[in-house]
């Protein structure tokens, strides 16, 4: 297969708008007629609708409304004053991404309902159908008994038709760090889930799930449920009701007001999404969620570039060295605390980095626990004032640093630690980002460990969503990238606002470290790839090759294979991708090749194959270069694929390198065990992979001059 357009972007715009009003009801199918919707009043006046996909109903009768603080409900007693349709076909480009180009081709369906008594307020519900899923929101006209909103509950209620499968994780409104559960739908049992040693999470009391919340049906239809441009609202999750087939929203509260949003008019929701495929592989192809995003409202931002990164990081996790500097509590270095002398973030040591990443094809270096506070950053409520974000340690010289990066063709990241001190971090932004903008630093990774300080706020409550867009407009602001961890979920903001480009959201490596469950099994990725990955980009910070962690962790390893790590840049997909483990595992490893080599930004993607916690294989071709790359990982079970090659050019001769488990591999019992072969292949042949349980395999094919 060729690329889909050529190089001259290829901009298709169709738009028509026409309105016409209806009694009570409306009917809306996606483009090519597979999926269906109707619209109607139930007999107390309130909104529902019901889906169908090739003809079979998958959304019985799901009913709409919210409830208001201290006023009357938006719920009932409704009439449809008016319905209007439209439909887009627009290609639209993405600066950075999965693929070029892509087509956002839906019809709409807005319908506006009126109370028929009281204070005839309205509000409307607008629903638009692509062919791989659906979205709808509400929208609140200004008016006059809604100059503004105080929404106590939204009370989106959807009911399936079957007992699906379903991975998810317990509904928790701080934080996404979890293992995923499989089980039937009327088996779901998230309370049972709650007890997770290393969090500061704070449970609700409710049977729900956090979104993106995948399930199959028997007949294979996959669905997957999330939440599509989330601003200045709160976060979503599906309370599960088992025994009738529902799911009801739940948004994050506050524990500061008896309401959980507080908007003015005019106003909308987020987008509620559904993702619908039949079959899985097509789930991640997907580009639902940022279709239901605005466009780029930065304008030129040829400034946001993907790159890989390497890190002092890893080794503060493995504690062969440290964030802070004098380990000495209540006592910072400006007060002359004495050093340890395990502190990470030294200048030397950041040149070490720094020269390793310049002689191996690595754009960018992270540094961790270079700004003073780390001694007293976590575990208290004392944490406002501890960081602030532009005073380094007295053995870390950020501007030596920058030089001698600048020097090598490296990019610095600036870390921010908040230790979730909003009013600290709020207070302090300006300054911080004006010493990167000083530093000609383009990149910050933010962080948000611990319980969100004013007390009583939650990572995903709408305080919060204001203030991670807040994070994303400064750093636009200021030319500057952001790779949040403890983030809000990715909701396909990424389209409106580029330099918003990846996060964690998930049990990411570091998990692996020190988790005292025994670590992410080898069964996280492959579930991962088909619910948190389509939210949006990962940092999951791969390519650990130093798979038991010796002579650092006793009793923690990674549970996959070395092949897999490597599958995992092409598998798991971000704009930056970090080279995890420490130099010292890398050099002179042969199959560091495969992360010298492997792009970061993607002209296509292709998702070869794949079933939600077995196994997926990825083929990317890099934008500047031309070149594919293909990652395939599995679970503990071992798997044969085979896997055809006519996405490569026929025209073009490619070196092909294949990094493969060793017959004896397995992720516990060996995974260090892996080959390295150039096997002989072109457009019209296939590759075997054999993989080993928690296995992978990576290839990468390099084009030959023509
Ligand atoms: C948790 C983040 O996920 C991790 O990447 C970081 O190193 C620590 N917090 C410290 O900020
Ligand atoms: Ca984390």
């Amino acid at each position: 297969m060729k690329h889909i357009f050529n190089s001259t972007a290829f901009i298709l715009l169709v738009f028509i708008g026409f309105s016409c009003t209806k009694p009570n009801k409306g009917t809306l199918s996606s483009p090519n007629g597979t999926i269906k919707l109707n619209f109607y009043l139930t007999s107390q006046g309130q909104a529902a609708f019901k889906v169908y996909y090739n003809n079979k109903m998958i959304l019985d009768e799901s009913t709409l409304g919210v409830s208001l603080y201290e006023e009357p409900d938006l719920m009932e007693g409704f009439r449809i004053t008016k319905t209007e349709y439209r439909n887009m076909d627009e290609t639209w480009e993405m600066p950075w991404g999965e693929q070029r180009y892509v087509q956002n081709h839906f019809q709409e369906m807005k319908v506006l309902l009126t109370e028929k008594d009281n204070l005839k307020r309205t509000y409307a519900v607008v629903f638009r159908l692509f062919d791989d899923g659906l979205g709808f929101r509400y929208e609140f006209p200004q008016q006059p008994h809604m100059a503004d909103l105080k929404i106590a509950e939204e009370n989106t209620l959807l009911q399936l038709t079957e007992d699906y499968t379903c991975w998810w994780i317990p509904g928790d409104w701080d934080i996404y760090e979890h293992l995923f559960n499989k089980s039937r739908f009327t088996e779901i049992d998230a309370l049972s889930k709650r007890d997770h040693p290393n969090l500061a999470q704070t449970y609700i009391p409710f049977n729900a799930v956090n979104t993106p919340f995948t399930m199959r049906s028997d007949n294979g239809t996959h669905l997957s449920f999330h939440e599509a441009a989330l601003l200045n609202y709160s976060g979503l999750t599906y309370e599960i009701i088992p025994d009738k087939l529902q799911l009801r929203s739940i948004l994050v509260g506050s524990e500061r007001t008896p309401y959980k949003v507080s908007v003015a008019t005019p106003f909308h929701t987020p987008w509620r999404s559904i993702q619908i495929a039949d079959k899985a592989a097509d789930l991640i192809s997907s580009r639902l969620i940022v279709n239901l995003n605005e466009p780029n409202v930065l304008g030129d931002v040829s400034w946001v570039k993907p790159t890989k990164y390497i890190g002092i990081w890893w080794e503060m996790h493995l504690d062969k060295s440290t964030w802070d500097y004098s380990g000495t509590q209540d006592m910072s270095a400006s007060q002359g605390a004495r050093p340890h002398g395990k502190h990470g973030a030294t200048t030397t040591n950041t040149k070490r980095y720094i020269d390793f990443a310049a002689d191996n094809n690595i754009g960018a270096v992270l540094v961790e626990g270079w700004n003073t506070g780390w001694e007293n950053w976590i575990g208290t409520d004392k944490r406002e004032g501890i960081f602030d974000f532009v005073t380094p340690y007295p053995d870390y010289d950020l501007q030596e640093v920058v030089d001698h990066a600048n020097s090598k063709g490296v990019r610095m990241i600036m870390h921010h630690e908040t230790s979730s001190a909003i009013t600290t971090y709020e207070q302090q932004m300006d300054t911080a980002y004006a010493l990167m903008e000083h530093l000609g630093i383009d990149m910050v990774k933010t962080g948000y460990v611990g319980t969100i300080l004013p007390k009583g706020e939650y990572h995903h409550g709408q305080f919060m969503v204001n203030h991670y867009h807040r994070v994303i407009q400064k750093a636009a602001e200021k030319g500057v990238m952001v790779n949040s961890h403890e983030p809000i979920m990715a909701t396909g903001l990424r389209r409106t606002y580029p330099n918003d480009v990846s996060r964690e959201g998930l049990r990411g490596q570091e998990f692996n470290a020190w988790a005292s469950d025994g670590g992410n099994p080898p069964s996280h990725l492959p579930t991962i790839a088909f619910t948190r990955m389509l939210a949006g980009p990962i940092d999951y910070t791969p390519g650990i090759f130093n798979i038991k962690l010796k002579p650092y962790k006793k009793d923690n390893q990674v549970n996959t294979t070395l092949a897999q790590q490597l599958a995992l840049y092409v598998v798991i997909y971000s704009p930056l991708q970090m080279a995890a483990d420490l130099p010292e595992y890398y050099e002179g490893h042969p199959a560091f090749q495969f992360i010298r080599d492997v792009g970061v930004d993607w002209e296509q993607s292709l998702v070869l194959n794949g079933e939600v916690g077995e196994y997926v294989t990825i083929a990317r071709q890099e934008r500047t270069t031309g070149n594919w790359f293909v990652g395939s990982i599995t679970n503990e079970q071992t798997r044969e694929l085979t896997i055809k090659t006519d996405f490569l050019d026929p025209n073009t001769t490619y070196k092909v390198t294949l990094y493969a488990d060793g017959n004896d591999a397995h992720w516990d019992k060996n995974p260090l065990s892996y080959t390295i072969s150039h096997p002989i292949v072109s457009s019209d042949t296939e590759i075997k992979l054999n993989l080993a349980s928690g296995g992978g395999a990576a290839i990468s094919f390099i084009r030959e001059t023509e």
